[in-house]
């Protein structure tokens, strides 16, 4: 008998993992992303790695602070690269959104008219002062950007003994959502930010939804703030960002009064000088996993080939909606039109079905996690409930609705369940 020596199979190389592959549990089907992105690998990678030097940030001299306040200030940057943020603006990390655009909101110089459109999430309606101007929906982008340039006239319009030149007025500022998060229509953001320049306005940009989706450039997009949260850009640590103008942000009250905020503090009560940059807005020990995890997802999505993934989410999004509109009993919402440019968002009713129990019944029985509601966006979504049952002449829709949202580690298996689940519950 001879024996063939069969040599033994060479190890395999480790797989490498993708930075931008998702955490998840198997079998739970998440479409719920655009209210909270499941954890990215890159995320959760250098968080595990940061955790063993975890120590103070700009608060210590030992080797593990140092290194602790250099990974923060490394994520300041790599996050504002990544955002497009010019050499003069601020990086200020924040809670998430709604935080930076509250912050935004105070450091508003006084007599600062903002200017938002009735289809902004709450987050981006109700920070803002007395005396904003809340513009109707517009029927389509073009809409939204004549509708801004005819508000802005207005509001430029010099009185008989005012300023004669717009750039002399009193501040005006446009706050607007790069992408609904109800609908995920896109809304034309550089076409807005040339008329807001054109006024002598600036223009402050709700990027909750869209960044997760697509590139967004402040620079490129000549806008004036960015705003975003870290948990829907798949880095659920708690940390968002504001992005923009130096000069408000300098001039205005610290955000938070305390520790990290000052320069200098002196024994009489009111004798203290607040630091300027983003510090002034950072008073209290930051959120340094926040900030990495937040920087780390941003590296890779940098890195990554974002044509592909756009491609790919946009693929899924088609059979989605493709899938809805072949149910006869579900309706999407929409606020410009059936082919507006969108992201992975469909908001949609099961006609004469209670959202919040279909939601219940997609999770208890088919392990689909969706939102049911108005998606802290009530007087837009409550609109396009409307609108959707004059379309259909329908009498049947229900009070909220629901909402399924994609993004990556999404599949066409997690798109065709919703579908037949949605089809099994009708
Ligand atoms: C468009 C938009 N803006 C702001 C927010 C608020 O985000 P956060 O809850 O992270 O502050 C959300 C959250 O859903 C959103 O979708």
């Amino acid at each position: 008998m001879t024996v063939t020596l069969v040599p033994p199979p060479a190890p395999r190389p480790p797989a490498v993992a993708d930075p931008l592959d998702v955490l998840g549990v198997p079998g739970q089907v998440n479409l719920d992303y655009a209210a909270t992105a499941p954890c990215a690998r890159a995320a959760a990678d250098a968080v595990a790695e940061l955790l063993p030097w975890y120590a103070s940030v700009h608060r210590g001299a030992g080797a593990l602070s140092r290194r602790c306040t250099l990974a923060y200030e490394r994520a300041r940057q790599t996050v504002g690269d990544f955002l497009g943020a010019r050499a003069d603006d601020h990086v200020v990390f924040t809670r998430n959104t709604t935080d930076a655009l509250n912050l935004l909101a105070r450091a508003l110089p006084a007599g600062t008219t903002v200017v938002t459109f009735g289809g902004e999430h709450h987050a981006n309606l109700l920070p803002w002062p007395r005396g904003s101007v809340r513009l109707p929906v517009p029927p389509d982008p073009a809409g939204a950007v004549r509708a801004l340039d005819a508000a802005l006239g207005e509001l430029r319009r010099p009185a008989p003994s005012g300023p004669r030149s717009a750039q002399q007025g009193p501040p005006v500022l446009v706050a607007v959502t790069a992408a609904s998060n109800v609908t995920g229509e896109r809304w034309p953001v550089a076409e807005l930010a040339r008329v807001a320049r054109r006024h002598g306005a600036r223009i402050a940009v709700d990027a909750a939804q869209l960044a997760p989706h697509a590139p967004v450039d402040v620079a490129a997009l000549d806008v004036d703030y960015l705003a975003l949260s870290g948990h829907k850009l798949y880095a659920p640590f708690g940390a968002g960002v504001l992005v923009g103008r130096a000069d408000w942000l300098d001039a205005a009250p610290p955000y938070l009064a305390g520790g990290g905020a000052t320069s200098h503090v002196g024994a009489a009560t009111h004798d203290v000088r607040w630091a300027t940059g983003p510090a002034r807005h950072e008073a209290g020990t930051p959120n340094l996993l926040g900030a990495v995890a937040l920087a780390a997802v941003c590296a890779a999505l940098a890195d990554a080939d974002r044509v592909a993934l756009h491609d790919a989410e946009q693929a899924l999004l088609t059979r989605l909606r493709e899938g809805f509109a072949a149910l006869p009993h579900v309706l999407e919402l929409r606020m410009f039109g059936p082919a507006a440019p969108r992201v992975g968002i469909v908001s949609f009713v099961v006609a004469g079905r209670d959202s919040a129990e279909v939601a219940a019944a997609l999770a208890a029985t088919y392990d689909i996690g969706v939102r049911d509601g108005l998606f802290c966006a009530h007087p837009l979504a409550r609109r396009l409930l409307d609108e959707a049952a004059a379309r259909a002449g329908r009498r049947d829709l229900p009070p909220t609705a629901l909402r399924a949202s994609i993004g990556l580690g999404s599949t066409t298996g997690h798109v065709d369940r919703l579908l037949a689940a949605l089809a099994a519950l009708a």
